[in-house]
């Protein structure tokens, strides 16, 4: 993979050119305060439970998926959670609320330990919810928070994707925003075989960073052979306010839904955006084995659980 660096792309400088002809929103990075979380999908992949239950809500270990979510997004210093949310899957705007009769309840039984939890709970973090009234794609959920964003620099975390790491992974790619003065989507390597389940990219690395890559295209879901390179985009991005513009004239794409992917090819046409391949374990909660290892792994982690899980995966003949 040939490298660049920020100066050499002044010299070949194009429109897209890090380092130059910024829109202004990138001249003076302004801070990343709020987050959008798309929770609208339907979470077919692991029916039959998320009939009733949103596949966000289900546990690693003690706490939902979605929990983990917002708290990388707390520790990476974001200030208000717009949650794109649909019919049916109220519970997760329950969970963040607060409940005065379980409260009181709590209190009354001098169960201060849980009350203390449960307010901390409902305490976490400002959350606003926005609706997506169909289920029309990742594109068009992100679309339904525009009003809630309003015109300035902002993440999105997909709630699919757990990721554990020294640094939060959303805090890392708010380093690179401020850095490099661009769009930031997290990437990581993966087996090229596994290409057709990933958006990949084409890039160019950073004479100085081997974690930072140029992006040239985006390609949803190329077969191995045609897949540009084995660097994955996973759920986490930070995006321009300009990326709504694109949004609004995207057409309905890949499954007849609104593809963020075709989004982000036309907001590439216009700014720059960057691959990050964050530091970090990530694990896919959105399917069913992912999910499995991930409440492994986090109960291996604690050090209440991790002895007899330990002698119990021994006992197991796999
Ligand atoms: P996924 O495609 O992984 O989620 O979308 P899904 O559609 O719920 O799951 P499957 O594929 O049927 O099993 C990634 C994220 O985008 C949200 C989902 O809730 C998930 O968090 N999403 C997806 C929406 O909010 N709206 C949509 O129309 C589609």
């Amino acid at each position: 993979m040939s490298h660049f660096s920020f100066a050499e792309m002044k010299e070949k400088n194009n429109h897209t050119a890090v380092g130059l002809n910024h829109p202004l929103h990138f001249q003076q990075p302004k801070p990343i305060r709020k987050a959008v979380i798309p929770v609208a999908g339907l979470g077919t992949r692991f029916l039959p439970v998320t009939k009733t239950i949103p596949k966000e809500m289900l546990p690693i270990v003690d706490k939902p998926a979605i929990q983990y979510i917002i708290e990388e997004a707390l520790e990476s210093g974001i200030e208000q959670i717009i949650l794109v949310n649909s019919k049916g899957k109220s519970a997760i705007e329950d969970y963040f609320d607060s409940d005065t009769a379980l409260e009181s309840f709590l209190e009354q039984r001098k169960k201060f330990t849980e009350l203390d939890l449960m307010r901390k709970l409902s305490n976490l973090i400002d959350i606003v919810i926005a609706r997506q009234k169909k289920p029309l794609g990742l594109g068009h959920a992100i679309h339904c928070a525009q009003s809630f964003v309003g015109n300035e620099p902002f993440a999105v975390l997909l709630p699919d994707d757990l990721i554990k790491s020294n640094v939060p992974c959303l805090k890392q790619l708010i380093g690179a925003y401020q850095e490099y003065k661009a769009n930031v989507i997290a990437v990581m390597e993966i087996e090229k075989k596994h290409a057709p389940l990933y958006g990949i990219i084409e890039g160019q690395m950073h004479a100085d960073n081997n974690r930072v890559h140029l992006l040239k295209n985006l390609i949803e879901k190329p077969s191995e052979q045609k897949a540009p390179s084995s660097l994955a985009v996973i759920g986490r991005y930070i995006l321009s306010p300009a990326l709504f513009h694109c949004l609004a004239s995207t057409q309905k794409g890949a499954g007849g839904e609104i593809q963020l992917t075709d989004a982000l090819c036309e907001l590439l046409q216009q700014e720059p955006i960057i691959g990050y391949r964050y530091e970090g374990l990530r694990f896919d909660v959105g399917e069913k084995t992912g999910f499995v290892e991930a409440n492994l792994f986090f109960a291996a982690l604690r050090p209440d659980m991790k002895e007899r899980l330990k002698s119990f995966m021994k006992q197991l003949e796999f």
